[in-house]
């Protein structure tokens, strides 16, 4: 057994497991995007904060989910489409109009504090995407505007 576990085998078996990973391909089937449902919408975002939104946020918060290249590429399709799940799970956007009012509440204030506290985006997601890394006047702007009263 020993004699066949050199780093050449080795390398051998993660390439035919990298290949046979290729196989199990993500879900990329968009959700709904019904306008009449839509966050940014509903709540008659300005164009600049509803575009702060679309490139730093809509990703892993809605339905309109933009998959870049290396999400044909397993096991980072996996990971990125965990991220994706999770965050839709937790809070999708593209499903506002389906919330109660109190929730919307809710979400609002959580947004403002997850931004104001620079937890979102989430890190890796900044190092692809230099774009959705927002400076300090954006995350004011998106607090002061989710969150009025503050
Ligand atoms: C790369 C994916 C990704 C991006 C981009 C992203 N998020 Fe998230 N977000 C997540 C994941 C995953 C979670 C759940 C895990 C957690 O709470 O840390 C989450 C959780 C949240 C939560 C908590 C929801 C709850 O019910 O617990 C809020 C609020 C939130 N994100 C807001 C935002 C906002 C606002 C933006 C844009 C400025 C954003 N996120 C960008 C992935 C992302």
């Amino acid at each position: 057994m020993k004699k066949y576990l050199n780093k050449r085998n080795i390398g051998r078996l993660l390439i035919v497991l990298l290949v046979l990973a290729q196989f199990k391909r993500i879900d990329k089937t968009p959700g709904d995007t019904n306008p009449d449902n839509d966050f940014l919408v509903l709540e008659e975002a300005p164009e600049e904060i509803a575009s702060i939104f679309k490139t730093a946020c809509y990703d892993c918060h809605s339905n309109s989910t933009n998959y870049p290249w290396y999400s044909n590429i397993a096991p980072v399709s996996w990971w990125l489409k965990r991220h994706v799940r999770m965050g839709t799970m937790k809070l999708n956007y593209s499903e506002w109009g389906t919330f109660s009012e109190s929730k919307r509440e809710h979400k609002k204030e959580e947004s403002a504090d997850y931004v104001g506290k620079g937890w979102m985006p989430i890190g890796p997601y900044k190092i692809t995407h230099p774009e959705a890394r927002l400076t300090d006047e954006q995350r004011e702007m998106l607090v002061n505007w989710l969150n009025p009263t503050e």
